[in-house]
């Protein structure tokens, strides 16, 4: 196959842990005999420094004729003036917007061989396998008015949370077809008794819902999902939120699985590419590590485990997005650790040892 990767490193440890997910999709291609055509553009603040946007025109131009984009992370102290024009952040908030892509799938499925890296009792982390689905183009990142105002001898900020019943539906279809695939149920997180976007946002839930009478509908109050996420993580299979409470409880979530460098994400819309399947843009849950960027020991699992993802999402290669994740699954099982987990490897030791792996377990072709 022939497919075209748009690399965005992006700043801080970004960067460090792309470089190592590019070299495990390098050994994919060549194992499979895939043409990968990967090239990288800039994002975020190193944008900022050389062009004075966050998201350059010819990036965007690239991410929108990909097939798949590859991201590492934005954002560092370097740019976090609070009265700062320009943010880094802007870069990959427009580009979720630019490409449509609505929906943030965060799997959250810590390694038996990790539950002991978690603060968290083993018993409370036996058996959880959850996903959350976190609408990203919408609610308070993108709501108007967003702005400051002189009120009353005194600077006011404003910001808006808006959903439409059309974007709550699209993204509660996703959820619920992909709870399908899994356990059949669907916790869906919101804050209908204090906002009317959540009372919006539970209502039409649940009127999708009827569609799905096979799936089992929970719906849960964001505090008190907040909580149940730490007391009974087990019990859920898909997390539907909106964008901001996504944001937090995916969090709180990979607090489950050890360490926040562990968990990938994949961000998907309704175009596709020209394999025919979603076009989207994956990365790492993780931010920009600013006080280990540049040491490269950032732990990679995370970036490496988000190009399994676009693998198995965007290029429909299930079968190489499977290697990559036993690759990984078993490092970690061997004991390999990034500091962050409690280990001395560097972000390219454990690379190395993942792609070894990887070559170990593809059958002679
Ligand atoms: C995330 C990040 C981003 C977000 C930031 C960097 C804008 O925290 O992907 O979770 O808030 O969506
Ligand atoms: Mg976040």
């Amino acid at each position: 196959m022939r497919a075209k990767i748009t690399l965005l490193p992006g700043d801080g440890s970004g960067p460090e842990v792309l470089a190592a997910s590019r070299k495990v999709l390098a050994a994919v291609a060549e194992a499979f005999d895939h043409a990968f055509e990967m090239q990288e553009y800039l994002i975020g603040g190193c944008a900022i420094d050389e062009w004075g946007t966050a998201l350059p025109d010819d990036s965007l131009a690239a991410c929108l004729e990909a097939d798949a984009v590859l991201l590492g992370a934005v954002g560092g102290p370097k740019w976090d003036d609070p009265l700062a024009k320009v943010r880094p952040e802007q870069g990959l908030l427009g580009l979720r917007k630019q490409l449509g892509l609505f929906a943030n799938l965060r799997p959250v499925k810590p390694h038996p061989a990790l539950l002991d890296a978690s603060p968290l009792r083993i018993e409370i982390l036996n058996q959880v396998d959850l996903v959350v689905v976190r609408e990203l183009t919408g609610g308070i990142y993108f709501g108007e008015p967003r702005h400051r105002v002189q009120l009353n001898g005194e600077e006011q900020a404003v910001d808006t949370m808006t959903y439409t019943e059309s974007e709550v539906r699209r993204v509660a279809h996703l959820a619920f077809q992909l709870s399908r695939e899994r356990k059949g149920k669907v916790t869906s997180v919101d804050k209908a008794n204090v906002l009317e976007c959540s009372r919006l946002w539970r209502q039409t839930v649940t009127a999708v819902a009827q569609q799905y009478p096979d799936v089992e509908l929970e719906l849960l109050l964001v505090d008190a999902a907040a909580m149940h996420l730490l007391t009974r993580p087990s019990t859920f299979d898909v997390m539907l939120t909106g964008n901001l409470f996504g944001d937090i409880l995916t969090d709180e979530a990979s607090v489950l699985s050890g360490s926040m460098g562990n968990l990938a994400s994949a961000s998907i819309g309704e175009t596709r590419n020209r394999l025919d399947m979603p076009r989207g843009l994956y990365e790492p849950i993780h931010g920009s590590a600013p006080d280990i960027a540049g040491m490269g020991i950032a732990n990679p699992i995370g970036m490496i485990m988000s190009a399994a993802m676009l693998l198995r999402h965007s290029l429909g290669l299930e079968a190489e997005a499977r290697a990559v994740e036993s690759a990984v699954n078993t490092a970690i099982a061997d004991g390999e650790r990034t500091p962050d987990l409690g280990g001395t490897h560097t972000t390219e030791s454990i690379t190395e040892k993942i792609i070894e792996n990887l070559a170990k377990s593809i059958p002679d072709r």
